[in-house]
């Protein structure tokens, strides 16, 4: 067995310029590799990908007397797989609740990936770059993803993989009137699965927020026929597909060909729900949330929604606002997230966390309400 601090020496051997120091993800992955216990210290540079040439990489194994490529070797890393697209992923089926979701549509300068990190947002086990958009094209991360060379995006990936993270893409957001512009949804379907796979993504979250159609009853064939054509071009388990509904679009009262229909036609095909339990006046206390929901959009509660939609629980991620900032209502403070939650944990529930939105939401925040809840 190889103790760390040969692994440490060995990057050093080869560190002809600081740079070169910063191989981290790489070197747990070869730790890995090698059954090496203790991963070395990491620590992130956006430069590193353009650095981390196939020339490093066979110095990197022909000193450990290997003589695997690049791409094998992220093949044989513990815990990491191909997807069909070539691009490294987590070697896990889909995400298994509970699911920690965290959306990025800020810009934030230091990070030209689009995405954090991944030990940046240690908790979490998927990321949305947002957003993919028929209005306005690849915007805000997705397009900062989307800019990165292959050889870039493969290296970022291989570490969101190793640490068993997902990176997926969140599509069109309360800006956006993709059904209002007169996509065919099977049409549109097949064009943001091709972007998934180009860009090496794990999946696609549906943000659809055109809210006067939803509410007149005309999303509900559309949205139904762009999952059938997302899930037929992004297969299960490789592939992940999210929505994130309203939670008063489950109601079937004032929405009777809502949420509901939708799960009932295509919920096999959705992985889970990031349900959006803000921004409605609504859910803002623990009753509220995890019971009853109340007046103003009656059963919609987390309980409500698997009672009266027939959602499992484990497909229920409850979303809210990171900070109170990040949305109009629905915000609460992470102790008090925490302890609604354990309530939920306490009569069945994991589904998971989802936020709205880096970088207001720290691995330490999301702590705090994982340990109250007891949710992990
Ligand atoms: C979208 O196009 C496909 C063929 O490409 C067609 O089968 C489908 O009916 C169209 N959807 C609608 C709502 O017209
Ligand atoms: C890490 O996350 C914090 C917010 O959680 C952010 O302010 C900071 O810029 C991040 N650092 C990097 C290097 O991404």
């Amino acid at each position: 067995m190889r103790t760390p601090s040969i692994a440490i020496t060995v990057a050093g051997a080869i560190a002809i310029t600081p740079s070169v120091l910063a191989i981290p993800h790489q070197q747990s992955l070869y730790n890995g590799y090698n059954g090496l216990s203790t991963p070395a210290a990491e620590f992130y540079d956006d430069s590193i990908p353009a650095r981390v040439t196939s020339t490093v990489w066979s110095t990197l194994t022909s000193l450990f007397g290997q003589s695997h490529s690049p791409v094998q070797v992220i093949k044989n890393a513990p815990g990491v797989k191909l997807l069909d697209s070539g691009f490294p992923t987590a070697d896990i089926d889909s995400v298994a609740a509970p699911r920690f979701v965290l959306y990025g549509d800020q810009d934030v300068a230091e990070q030209s990936y689009g995405a954090p990190p991944y030990w940046n947002i240690t908790g979490f086990n998927v990321f949305n770059l947002a957003f993919w958009t028929v209005k306005f094209g690849v915007a805000d991360n997705a397009q900062k993803f989307a800019a990165k060379s292959d050889a870039d995006k493969k290296w970022f990936k291989s570490r969101y993989a190793g640490a068993g993270m997902k990176l997926m893409v969140s599509v069109f957001g309360a800006t956006d009137t993709p059904q209002s512009l007169g996509k065919n949804a099977t049409a549109l379907g097949k064009t943001i699965a091709a972007f998934v796979k180009k860009n090496g993504l794990d999946g696609v979250d549906v943000d659809y927020e055109e809210m006067d159609l939803f509410g007149a009853g005309k999303s509900t064939p559309w949205l139904i026929e762009l999952t059938r054509s997302l899930r037929k071009e992004l297969p299960s388990p490789d592939y992940i597909i999210t929505h994130a509904p309203v939670a008063p679009w489950f109601n079937t009262q004032m929405y009777p060909n809502g949420y509901t229909t939708i799960h009932q036609q295509v919920g096999d095909l959705i992985d889970w729900y990031n349900v959006q339990f803000y921004n409605q006046e609504n859910y803002n206390t623990c009753d509220e949330l995890i019971w009853n929901s109340g007046n103003n959009f009656p059963l919609t509660s987390l309980f409500e929604i698997n009672k009266y939609s027939g959602v499992p629980l484990d497909k229920l991620v409850v979303g809210k606002p990171a900070w109170e900032n990040d949305a109009d209502d629905g915000f609460m403070r992470p102790s008090v997230e925490g302890a609604c939650l354990k309530i939920a944990v306490q009569n069945g529930w994991k589904g998971g966390a989802m936020f709205w939105e880096y970088p207001h939401m720290t691995p330490h925040r999301l702590s705090v309400i994982t340990d109250a809840a007891g949710l992990s």
